[in-house]
C-alpha cells in the first residue's frame, strides 16, 4: 500500500485517478531516499529542497522549433555530422537563465534529417564534464553504435556513431543512455529528433516544409532561481510542461493542415493528448514510421519514448480561434493538464492531403519462441526502492535473454505493480503489438513500435523478429527513473 508518509512526500493530493479505469496514481516509491543510490550524488546546478518553486505563466511565449543540423561534410554514400555536448543557458522561468545540457547548445538538440540507405556518421564530442552515451532510439544499428549504457564517452572524449538508415521512414530520436545517469542527463536536456525519410514517405502528399512541425513534449520542475530540480522519481512534483524546450508555448498556425511529430521526451510522465474542443485529429504514424492507414482519434496516449505523427486540420476553425492541446485526467498538479495553445491567425493555401493508404507493413512471421517478462518495482515506500524485470535488477555484465539470430518470437510483457505504470522498449528492433490485455490492440498501436505502455495489471504480446545485427542490446522500462532503479535487461542475438 501507498503509505501516508510517502503520499505526502510526493505531494499526492487530488486528481490522481483518471478515467477509463486505466489511470492510477503514479507511485512515489523512491522519492523517499536516493542518497544511498550509486552515482546519485552527482550535484546538479541546484541543491534541492531549499529553493522555492518557480512561477511560470502559461501561453506567454511562442513555440520554437529546434534547428535542422547541417552536415559538416558529405560523400557519395554518407553524411557526416559533428555535435558537441555542452552546457548552455536558456530562459524558461521569466527573468532567469536555466542551465541545461545540450547537443550543440540547443535545447532540445538540433534535428538530424536522414534518408533511407544513406549512411549518417555523427561525431559526438563530450564537453559536459560527465560521462555520456549517445543512443539512437528506434534505430536499427550495429552494437558498437547503439550507445548502450556501458559504452561511454568520458568527459573530454569523442566518438563516432554510424547509422546505416536501413529501415523504413520513422520519427526516431537521440538521447543520453549513460548507465545510471541517463535519467538525469536526459532530464537536463540531452534529447534530439532524428527524422528518417524514405521514397514512400516522400511520394505522399502529406503536409511538409514549415507545416511539418516537431513537438517534443516533456515535464520538469523548476526552482524560482530558474534551475531544473532533478530528484529521482519525482514525477508528481514536475509541474511544468515544456514543448520544444519552452513552457506551455502558443503556436500561431494557418487555417490548414499541419503534420506534427510528437515525441514524449519525459522521464516518467505519460501524456494523454486531446484537443480542448474535443474534436478528432488524424494519427498517421507511430514509433517505427507511417501507419498502414490513418487513424482518426480524439485522444492519444504517449508514454515516455513513444512517438506519434498526427495531422490536425485547422481549416475547420475561424481565424481568431484559440485551441489548446490538453492532457486531461492524468496524475499530477492541475497545470500539467495544458500543453500548448494553437492560435489560428491566418489563411494559407493547402495542397496537402492525407491519403487513405499510407504504407504496407511486412506480413508478420510465424513465431517459434515464447517468453515472458514481468515488470515490477518496490512500491511499499521502502528506502532505496529497486525495479526489476523477472525479479532481477540490471546487471550490465549479465545476459538475460539469449536469442538465436533469425528467430521470430512472441514476448508477453506484463506490469505486476499495483500503482506504478511502466513501459517496455527494446533496442535495435521494431515490433508489432499482437494483443493488449488479451484483445487486439487499438489502431494507434497497429504499426511498427519500439516502445509500448503498460499500466498496472496490463499485459501486451509483442511479435519480434531478430534478423538484423548480432550483438548485445538492452531492453528496459523507458520511464528513465525506473531504468536507473534497475528495470533493464540484456539480450544477446547470435
Ligand atoms: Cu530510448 Cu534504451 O532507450
Ligand atoms: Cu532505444
Ligand atoms: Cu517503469
Amino acid at each position: 500500500m501507498l503509505s501516508r508518509r510517502n503520499a505526502l512526500k510526493a505531494g499526492v493530493t487530488t486528481g490522481m485517478v483518471g478515467g477509463a479505469g486505466l489511470l492510477v496514481p503514479y507511485l512515489p516509491h523512491a522519492a523517499a531516499d536516493t542518497s544511498g543510490t550509486a552515482d546519485a550524488g552527482t550535484p546538479g546546478p541546484t541543491a534541492t529542497g531549499t529553493v522555492p518553486p518557480a512561477v511560470i505563466p502559461q501561453f506567454a511565449v511562442p513555440l520554437t522549433v529546434p534547428p535542422v543540423l547541417s552536415p559538416t561534410s558529405t560523400s557519395a554514400t554518407t553524411d557526416y555530422y559533428t555535435v558537441t555536448m555542452q552546457k548552455a543557458y536558456t530562459t524558461i522561468v521569466p527573468g532567469t537563465k536555466t542551465e541545461v545540457y545540450t547537443y550543440n547548445g540547443s535545447f532540445p538538440g538540433p534535428t538530424i534529417k536522414a534518408r533511407f540507405q544513406r549512411r549518417v556518421v555523427v561525431k559526438q564530442i563530450n564537453n559536459l564534464g560527465t560521462p555520456v552515451s549517445v543512443h539512437l532510439h528506434g534505430g536499427n544499428v550495429p552494437q558498437d553504435s547503439d550507445g548502450s549504457p556501458m559504452n561511454l564517452i568520458a568527459p573530454g572524449g569523442a566518438r563516432n556513431y554510424t547509422y546505416p538508415n536501413d529501415q523504413d521512414n520513422a520519427t526516431l530520436w537521440i538521447h543520453d543512455h549513460a548507465h545510471h545517469m541517463e535519467s538525469e542527463n536526459v532530464y537536463r536536456g540531452l534529447t534530439s529528433l532524428y527524422l528518417l525519410c524514405d521514397d514512400l514517405e516522400r511520394s505522399l502528399p502529406l503536409p511538409g516544409g514549415e507545416y511539418d512541425v516537431p513537438l517534443i513534449l516533456r515535464d520538469g520542475r523548476f526552482g524560482a532561481n530558474g534551475q531544473l530540480i532533478y530528484e529521482l522519481d519525482d514525477h508528481l512534483l514536475r509541474n511544468t510542461i515544456l514543448v520544444n524546450g519552452r513552457p506551455w508555448p502558443y503556436f500561431q498556425v494557418a487555417a490548414r493542415k499541419y503534420r506534427f511529430r510528437i515525441l514524449n521526451g519525459s522521464n516518467s510522465r505519460i501524456f494523454s493528448l486531446a484537443l480542448s474542443d474535443g474534436t478528432s485529429f488524424v494519427q498517421i504514424g507511430s514509433d517505427g514510421g507511417l501507419l498502414e492507414k490513418p487513424n482518426a482519434t480524439a485522444n492519444l496516449m504517449l508514454s515516455p519514448g513513444e512517438r506519434a505523427d498526427v495531422v490536425i486540420d485547422f481549416s475547420r476553425y475561424p481565424i481568431g480561434t484559440r485551441l489548446v492541446l490538453t492532457n486531461p485526467g492524468m496524475p499530477g498538479p492541475p497545470e500539467i493538464g495544458q500543453v500548448l495553445r494553437f492560435d489560428v491567425t491566418r489563411t494559407a493555401p493547402d495542397p496537402s492531403e492525407v491519403p487513405d493508404r499510407l504504407g504496407e507493413l511486412a506480413a508478420p512471421q510465424l513465431a517459434t519462441v515464447n517468453r515472458s517478462f514481468v515488470l515490477r518495482m518496490d512500491e511499499d515506500g521502502r528506502p532505496n526502492a529497486a525495479a526489476y524485470i523477472n525479479d532481477k535488477t540490471y546487471d550490465a555484465n549479465r545476459i538475460d535473454t539469449q536469442i538465436a539470430w533469425g528467430t521470430t518470437e512472441v514476448w508477453t510483457v506484463s506490469n505486476a505493480n499495483q500503482y506504478a505504470p511502466h513501459n517496455f522498449h527494446l533496442h535495435q528492433v521494431q515490433f508489432r503489438v499482437l494483443e493488449r490485455n488479451g484483445k487486439a490492440p487499438d489502431p494507434s498501436e497497429g504499426g511498427l513500435k519500439d516502445t509500448v505502455r503498460l499500466f498496472p495489471g496490463e499485459a501486451v504480446k509483442l511479435l519480434i523478429t531478430f534478423d538484423s545485427y548480432e550483438g548485445v542490446y538492452p531492453y528496459h522500462c523507458h520511464l528513465f527513473d525506473h531504468g536507473a532503479m534497475g528495470m533493464m535487461g540484456n539480450m544477446q542475438i547470435s
